[in-house]
């Protein structure tokens, strides 16, 4: 196959959780502009929608369904949802996040609601989804969508003078076991012709304190934050034929930071 045409998603069904935040709307945009149809899936309606109206002014071929992936019941509607209107499932990009807890000494109960999220609602969404390609007989790619602060403890210079806090233990240690996690998926799935990786992102760019970002973007040697369509060419190729033969990979995307 030419190598252009490789990377091409037409006909694929695709499903972005978390698809209306910071990251999750370039990782929309790159499979829809792939040519992929792309559900976007997170808690709630209104910011689906607004991307729906968005993407589609564009010519995009976007969904939009909810769901809250601390609730089992909430993930299998999921499925039976995307069953019912596309009766399949091609890609799946394991995006959604949780941030209750806010620093070090954020409370048990935001912990909680963290790990119902991040981990339980993350193992449960990865076997229902990896169940639906399964069903198909027809293989799959799943990306989850980890973190630098999965794979290496917090820079705390980064910040110095600002008033951030210290960040939080819950996502160093669902973002680590993100990692593992995928390994494990891609070796279970692979008799299934089920693809799984994993990206670990760097800081993305949010309007950040300018003290942080002095900090931050010293060290990287590429100068800056990433910003969102950093991800898209990483998403595209992993998801399509052009990443046939890359399966249990995590993949460091930090502009050099780390190196
Ligand atoms: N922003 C960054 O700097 C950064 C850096 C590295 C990695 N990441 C990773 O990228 C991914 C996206 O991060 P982001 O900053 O774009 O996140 P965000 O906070 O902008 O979006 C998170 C999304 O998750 C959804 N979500 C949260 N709880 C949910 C629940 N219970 N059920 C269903 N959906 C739920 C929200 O609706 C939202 O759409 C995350 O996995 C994050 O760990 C982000």
């Amino acid at each position: 196959m030419n190598v252009l045409e490789s990377f091409k998603l037409n006909g694929k069904i695709a499903l972005v959780t978390g698809g209306a935040g910071i990251l999750g709307k370039s990782i929309v945009e790159a499979l829809a502009e792939a040519g992929a149809t792309v559900i976007s899936a997170s808690r709630s309606a209104t910011s689906g929608d607004s991307l729906v109206k968005e993407f589609r002014e564009k010519g995009y071929t976007i969904h939009c369904m909810t769901y809250d992936q601390s609730k089992h019941e909430s993930i299998l509607g999921l499925k039976r949802d995307i069953k019912a209107a596309f009766g399949r499932l091609d890609i799946f990009v394991n995006n959604a996040v949780a941030r209750p807890m806010k620093s070090y000494d954020g409370s048990i109960s935001e912990l909680e609601l963290s790990m119902k999220v991040n981990g339980t609602g993350n193992i449960d969404i990865l076997r229902e989804m990896a169940n639906l390609m399964e069903s198909q007989n027809n293989g799959g790619s799943i990306i989850n969508i980890s973190s630098m602060m999965g794979m290496f403890g917090p820079d705390l210079s980064n910040y110095e003078g600002t008033k951030m806090g210290t960040p939080p233990p819950d996502y160093f240690f669902h973002k680590g076991g993100m990692i593992n996690l995928s390994n494990y998926f891609a070796k279970i799935l692979a008799g299934k012709n089920i693809r799984v990786n994993t990206i670990s992102p760097g800081g993305i760019f949010n309007n950040q304190p300018e003290r942080f970002l002095e900090n931050y973007c010293k060290k990287v040697p590429l100068g800056r934050l990433a910003n969102g369509s950093d991800i898209k060419g990483l998403i595209v190729l992993l998801a399509s034929d052009a990443g046939n033969y890359i399966n249990g990979e995590n993949i460091l995307l930090d502009g050099g930071l780390l190196a």
